[in-house]
Parts: structure tokens; sequence; C-alpha cells
């Protein structure tokens, strides 16, 4: 069963008075269920776009998206609500989501202890170096135990230590069918998932 099934897409930026910019010129993929993709390609090549089509956060300007409901997203610029505390950011997509709060708050505290925030729970995010940030924004995106994370670029602010630890935390997904999509520069992330395509002048190879 897929969780992911994209056909054509296109994306063009208009700008007036500019030329418009084509950065996606015919996608095709699908995921299934636990299945782990990396995404490689080069700075400005539309990585980030393309996640943001796939989670609905952006629009296409043709083609189609079809994905399942439960989509945790890790944005590259980590995105947290800067005056909730790092445990507030962690449980807010549940509220959404109608999960019972006892169990938000046993997910989100099980996820900060695994990145190792267990101390810094009742922080601010712009307390936190950017990799703290990171590893926060990537607890929230599976507080709800989504069926597929879409990350762009989960460890690209981390130590080589701290980002094994998030591949290893990524890898374990999948044993509870979770599926991943994953932009990344590292090959070592890369190395985790079962299959790697490259975004090359507007195509998925
Ligand atoms: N809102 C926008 N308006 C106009 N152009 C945009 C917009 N968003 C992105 N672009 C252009 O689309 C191209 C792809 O951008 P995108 O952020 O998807 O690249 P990326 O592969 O994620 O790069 P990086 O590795 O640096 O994060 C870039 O040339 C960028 O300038
Ligand atoms: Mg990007």
């Amino acid at each position: 069963m897929s969780v992911l099934e994209v056909k054509n897409l296109q994306k063009f930026f208009k700008i007036p008075g500019c030329k418009p910019v084509h950065v996606l010129k015919g996608v095709d993929f699908s995921v299934k269920s636990g299945e782990r993709v990396a995404i490689l390609g080069r700075s400005g090549s539309g990585k980030s776009t393309l996640l943001h089509i796939l989670g609905g956060l952006l629009k296409p300007s043709s083609g189609t998206v079809r994905r399942c409901a439960n989509i945790g997203f890790v944005f590259q610029a980590y995105h947290l609500m800067p005056e909730l505390t790092v445990l507030e950011n962690v449980v807010l997509p549940t509220m959404a989501r109608g999960m019972k709060k006892a169990k938000a708050y046993e997910n989100a505290s099980r996820l900060l202890n695994e990145v190792g925030l267990t101390d810094r729970i009742e922080h601010l995010p712009g307390e936190l170096s950017g990799g703290e940030r990171q590893r926060v924004a990537l607890a929230r995106a599976l507080v709800t135990e989504p069926e597929l994370v879409l990350a762009d670029e989960p460890t690209g602010n981390l130590d080589a230590m701290t980002g094994a630890g998030i591949l290893e935390m990524l890898t374990r997904l999948s044993n509870r069918k979770t599926a991943l999509v994953m932009v990344t520069h590292s090959l070592e992330a890369a190395e985790i998932c079962d299959r790697t395509l490259k975004l090359e002048n507007g195509i998925l190879v």
C-alpha cells in the first residue's frame, strides 16, 4: 500500500517582472508504507519545494499528489513557535489530531528524551542552539505517530555523533510502518534509506 503517489508534478514560480522559474518539470514517484526514500540534489534544485508540495504546504502548478492523512514534517528552518516551550511545541500537533492529553505528553516526553533534550523541555526555542531546535522539530514531527514523515535536511546542523543518533531514530521508524522521505546532502543519511533518488534538472532520477 502506498502512502504517497505523485504524478507528473510541475512547479513554476512566477514573479512579476522576472523570468518564471521552472523548478519541477514532471516528477513521478510513490512511497510504500514503511519505506524510506532519500532525495539528493544540489542547492536550488527544488528539494524543499518538492517536499512542501508533498506535504500539501504548497500548490503544484500541475500534476497530482495522493497522500495519506497523517504526515509529520521537519522543516529546513525548524519553524518552532517562539512563545511556546519545547514540550508545548512538541505536544501542539496532537491537539489537531484529538490525541488524549496523557498520551500526547507521554509521546512528547519520550521523543524529547530520545533526542537528548529531557533537561530542556521548559526552555523556549530561542534559548536553544540550532541543532537542539532541529531535534525538537524532529520530535514534533513524530509525536502524532504519522504514517509518513517528510524531513528536510534533518541532520543538516548536527555533528556526526548527534546526527548518527537521529538517523538511528529515523531507522527505527519503519518498524512502526512509518514511511520517510528525507531530503539530505549527507551520504550517511542516504544510507539508512531503502532508495535514493536525485533531483536533477527538475526531474527525479
Ligand atoms: N517562493 C518562491 N518564489 C520564487 N522562487 C522560488 C520560491 N521558492 C523557491 N524558489 C526557487 O526555486 C528553486 C528551488 O528552491 P528550493 O528551496 O526548493 O531548493 P533546495 O533544493 O531545497 O535548495 P537547498 O539545498 O539550498 O535547500 C530556487 O531556485 C529558488 O530560488
Ligand atoms: Mg532546501
